[in-house]
């Protein structure tokens, strides 16, 4: 069985390029161009959605040249998108907070999803400026707002209400987290709707993560003993 959801934390570019001798910028660029091996692969694998950790809200500490080449890689593989939006039918969304990114990068976003948004064959999100307590900030911001301007009751609010308020409204959670190059932690990704997902960490860099790495990790998933709080 394949997983419905799988996310994905695109870790160690810096030290795949570190390791060659190069910048830690050719890391990123070799690690962007593995999105779309990867998202293929995903689609023939018959995998519905695929989310995937680009940018977090902790990442801006980093030095300004590599905060400025991730923002320019982003916008490069949007309009990359865009061009292929046709061919790959697949929904694109990004999930994070947008309001604070350039303006060039937050219209391409908006054409990105608009455009891409009649497809459904795979979904696609993009975690951009992503940080998960952010998340669920905005989401308790939003139902506080609604709270009180009277369009939303206390008591009616209930898990889904919380989930409908998350970016990820809509989508299902994950059954699958993989993390490449070796750190075992979550980095503030998506702590709300990971609650249930098998972890998988490979010692593998991102820019070298194949789709055979992929297609080990779900076999390892299905090895797996899901019990969702069952007794055996
Ligand atoms: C992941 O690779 C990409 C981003 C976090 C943007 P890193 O840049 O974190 O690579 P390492 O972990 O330093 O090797
Ligand atoms: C997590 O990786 C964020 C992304 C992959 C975009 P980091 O490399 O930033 O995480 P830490 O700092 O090792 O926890
Ligand atoms: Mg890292």
């Amino acid at each position: 069985m394949v997983p419905k959801h799988i996310a994905i934390i695109m870790d160690g570019n810096g030290r795949w390029a570190k390791k060659r001798g190069l910048p830690r910028t050719a890391g990123h660029i070799k690690g962007a161009k593995n999105i779309d091996t990867i998202a293929r692969a995903i689609k023939a694998l018959g995998v519905k959605y695929l989310t995937i950790y680009a940018f977090s809200t902790e990442n801006w500490s980093r030095p300004d040249d590599e905060v400025k080449k991730l923002m320019d890689l982003f916008d490069e593989y949007l309009t990359k998108a865009l061009k292929n939006a046709e061919k790959n039918k697949m929904r694109i969304r990004v999930i994070g907070d947008k309001s604070n990114l350039e303006k060039r990068l937050q219209d391409r976003i908006k054409e990105v999803e608009e455009e891409t948004s009649k497809y459904d064959e795979t979904y696609l999100q993009v975690a951009f400026n992503y940080g998960s307590r952010d998340e669920i900030t905005r989401m308790t911001k939003k139902i506080a707002s609604d709270v009180k301007s009277g369009n939303l009751d206390v008591d009616d609010i209930n898990e889904d209400t919380v989930s409908s308020y998350l970016d990820t409204k809509d989508i299902p959670d994950p059954d699958l987290m993989i993390r490449t190059s070796g750190e075992e932690r979550i980095s503030n990704y998506l702590l709300w709707q990971l609650a249930y997902a098998e972890f998988i960490f490979t010692e593998v860099p991102w820019p070298e993560f194949s789709p055979k790495n992929l297609e080990e990790a779900i076999e390892e998933f299905n090895n797996r003993n899901r019990r969702f709080g069952r007794a055996e």
